[in-house]
């Protein structure tokens, strides 16, 4: 007959240092995402709205591809990626430096990727999504963009390029 001791609940110092430091982590990560959440508006990446795709380019902003200069240094451009020659609609863009451009997304077709070289704009493009984005464009030079999801045959030659002037 053994009666128990204190040595049957005994767990090694740094042990139990480690499983207070583990428990402490996770309430801080659990405070740090519920405060960018709710505080800072911090939310996964949603489409700024839904469409059709087979009736997008019929009328509507899609209808006609390409820039818009809204005044005062600020652009808008309306982007369509297809896999049927997998081109961007505008294949160019040029604006003056200084400009602040927002893009406006979406496909025909298949899911593409769209990344601005030199830029941190970086977004899926998806069929029935517009995905925005903006940059301020403060270099001149040439920004290419490229799809970065494979969406078929073609995909390498799916790229085009902001001019900066
Ligand atoms: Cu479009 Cu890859």
């Amino acid at each position: 007959m053994t009666t128990p001791t204190t040595h049957d609940h005994w767990i090694d110092p740094y042990e139990k240092a480690w499983m207070v430091i583990s428990v402490v982590v996770l309430i801080g990560i659990m405070i740090a995402v519920t405060v960018a959440g709710f505080a800072f508006g911090i939310q996964a990446p949603s489409p700024y709205q839904r469409v059709d795709p087979n009736t997008v380019t019929q009328s509507g902003p899609f209808s006609k591809p390409g820039l818009t200069d809204l005044g005062g240094g600020q652009y808008e451009v309306y982007m369509i990626g297809t896999a049927s020659g997998w081109i961007w609609e505008p294949k160019e863009i040029r604006v003056p430096v200084g400009s602040r451009v927002t893009f406006y997304l979406t496909s025909k077709d298949v899911q593409h990727g769209f990344m601005l070289w030199n830029t941190n704009l970086n977004m899926m493009v998806l069929p029935g999504q517009v995905s925005k984005g903006s940059v301020t464009f403060e270099k001149p030079g040439e920004y290419p963009y490229v799809c970065h999801e494979y969406c078929g045959i073609g995909h390498q030659t799916m790229s085009g390029k902001v001019i900066v002037e």
